[in-house]
């Protein structure tokens, strides 16, 4: 029995998606790619490409197209959500119109084709979810609060929603990327909240220049990002998280750290709360 298996994933025209998809056709297994416009040409000539349109902010379509990717091969073995991009800025900055369409992309569009794709999921008794977060959504830094924001978001949903899933043989696993030559710094991909109040020059100012700096020049490699995720797909148990990156590592290791401080220094209060 050939132990091909199909994918179905969010926003390969470009990025991560791009070379994911790339990456799971070179070894053979079947991509289901959306994308927003076209079918991406990479995948022109390839019978084990079948192009999906899909923008994950019209909810309407998401059912629909979710049962059309299980119907065309009966099966769906690996879901990727990674359609995703970035708001840089202070969160004091952020319009309401800015966090409604960064939510609307990044959580509500992971939300929504997972939910869609959950009853055949769980029709099948196997599968994987591969939900693509972002180191923003471990350990936050000043200049992309509300980008964190949505990640947590998909970071929280997914935690509860791993649990849920794993008596009924699904797996999921967060993927949390630092930062990845894609277009993702770019201003095809990334939205900015103008910087207007000095008092945040020296923080989120200083952050968003730097990132500004790296564009271009990020350590992570897209393809050796699809190699990593091919792997934890053929792990006999893969894991609830997957950091990507020398940078994710570091900043996650900080984050517990002061994360770990914090409760030693306070256990006393902590442990003072309850009724006696
Ligand atoms: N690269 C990094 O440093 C990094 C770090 C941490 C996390 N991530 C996450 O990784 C994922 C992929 O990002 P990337 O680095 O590959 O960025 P990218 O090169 O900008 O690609 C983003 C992809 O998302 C798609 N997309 C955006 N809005 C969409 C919508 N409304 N509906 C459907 N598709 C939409 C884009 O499609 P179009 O071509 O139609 O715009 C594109 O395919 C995102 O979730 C991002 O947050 C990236």
């Amino acid at each position: 029995m050939s132990s091909a298996k199909t994918w179905l994933i969010t926003g390969v025209s470009r990025g991560l998606g791009e070379a994911l998809a790339k990456a799971v056709l070179a070894q053979g297994d079947t991509v289901i790619g959306t994308t927003r416009d076209k079918a991406p040409d990479f995948a022109r000539d390839n019978a084990n490409f079948h192009w999906l349109a899909l923008d994950v902010t019209d909810a309407a379509a998401i059912k629909p197209t979710v049962d059309r990717a299980f119907a065309l091969k009966g099966k769906i073995d690996v879901l990727v959500n990674n359609a995703g991009y970035g708001l840089l800025g202070s969160v004091e900055e952020a319009t309401d119109e800015q966090v409604a369409h960064l939510f609307d992309v990044n959580f509500h569009g992971t939300r929504r084709v997972t939910q869609a794709a959950l009853p055949h999921l769980r029709q099948q008794r196997s599968g994987h979810i591969i939900n693509i977060t972002s180191i923003a959504g471990i350990a936050p830094n000043p200049g992309s609060g509300m980008y964190s924001a949505a990640k947590f978001a998909v970071e929280g949903m997914s935690q509860g929603l791993a649990q849920e899933l794993a008596p009924l043989g699904i797996y999921l696993t967060l993927v949390e990327p630092g930062a990845f030559r894609t277009d993702f710094l770019s201003d095809h991909s990334l939205r900015r909240s103008p910087p207007a109040i000095a008092d945040y020059a020296d923080t989120a100012g200083a952050v968003v220049a730097k990132l500004d700096d790296i564009a271009g020049k990020q350590l992570g490699d897209p393809e050796r990002a699809a190699e990593a995720m091919i792997a934890i797909v053929q792990a006999a148990t893969p894991p609830l998280h997957l950091l990507l990156g020398s940078d994710a590592l570091r900043r996650t290791e900080q984050m517990q750290a002061a994360f770990k401080q914090d409760i030693e220094q306070w256990r006393e209060v902590t442990l003072s709360t309850d009724y006696r």
